[in-house]
């Protein structure tokens, strides 16, 4: 049964024109909550095969840019005007430096449905996932503008948890987002983070501290309300899934 799934899903996308099944999943995310506009700057940490990246390329339009970033290349390369496939370790400052150059500047909305190739060693996996979590919370304020958005892939795991809440800390709305095509039994989901609040308001750096409780509860508001959203969003629809390291 999950093969005669995952094999439907693989030939919609392809039916479609989709590089993967995970297009489906920003797709929905955008109906949802309207996350890129028209002309913004645009980075996806974690980009192939390329499904997000031609999600986001639409959305933004010819004004727009879109830079992703992943250790494979992607063929046959993306034919789209505005976007561009860079390959290299997301995790290293000075690709993360090429990123921010071939944007033009820091980005209005940072994507990462990174995941690491997964062992089977749960430790080993967990021990990944938080890598590249804590890259990108240490990328932030260099990759992202002040009041741009931040949709990063959560995993498994209670330091992976715990960092998202640290992420979730430096932007003033924060929503913990299901896609309904996420496949069900996966504990993936996203966060969504809005109004990035800087680079001052990074953990031990003066700031982080000013936003108190009331923040802290409207983010925790935010993801209740998130929750009840999914919940009430209608399965299947146009919508796909894939888990885990691979793109699917
Ligand atoms: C689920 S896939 C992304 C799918 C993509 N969103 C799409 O729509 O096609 C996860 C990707 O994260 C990438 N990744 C994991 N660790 C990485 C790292 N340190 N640097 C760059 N890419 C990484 C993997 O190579 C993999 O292609």
């Amino acid at each position: 049964m999950a093969y005669e799934r995952k094999d439907a899903f693989h030939q919609r996308a392809k039916r479609e024109g989709f590089r993967s099944r995970a297009a489906y999943k920003l797709a929905e995310i955008q109906r949802r909550y309207q996350l890129l506009r028209a002309g913004q700057r645009v980075v996806d940490l974690g980009c192939w095969p390329g499904g997000w990246l031609q999600v986001a390329s639409e959305a933004v339009g010819p004004r727009g840019r879109v830079v992703g970033v992943d250790r494979a290349a992607i063929e046959p390369p993306l034919d789209m005007e505005n976007t561009f496939a860079l390959v290299g370790d997301l995790t290293e400052p000075t690709v993360q430096k090429t990123v921010l150059e071939t944007l033009r500047g820091r980005a209005d909305v940072v994507l990462s449905d990174a995941a690491p190739k997964l062992t089977g060693v749960r430790d080993t996996d967990r021990a990944r996932e938080e890598v590249l979590l804590e890259a990108i919370e240490e990328a932030l304020g260099r990759l992202l503008r002040p009041g741009g958005s931040l949709l990063v892939k959560i995993l498994e795991g209670p330091e992976a948890q715990a960092l998202a809440r640290r992420i979730g800390k430096r932007f003033r709305r924060v929503s913990s987002v299901r896609p309904a095509a996420s496949r069900k039994g996966t504990s993936e989901r996203y966060l969504l983070a809005r109004d990035f609040l800087g680079e001052a308001s990074a953990p031990g750096i003066s700031g982080e501290g000013a936003r108190g409780d009331a923040a802290d509860a409207a983010n925790a508001a935010d993801a209740t309300d998130a929750a009840k959203a999914a919940s009430r969003e209608p399965a299947g629809g146009s919508t796909q899934s894939d888990e885990g390291g691979g793109a699917s």
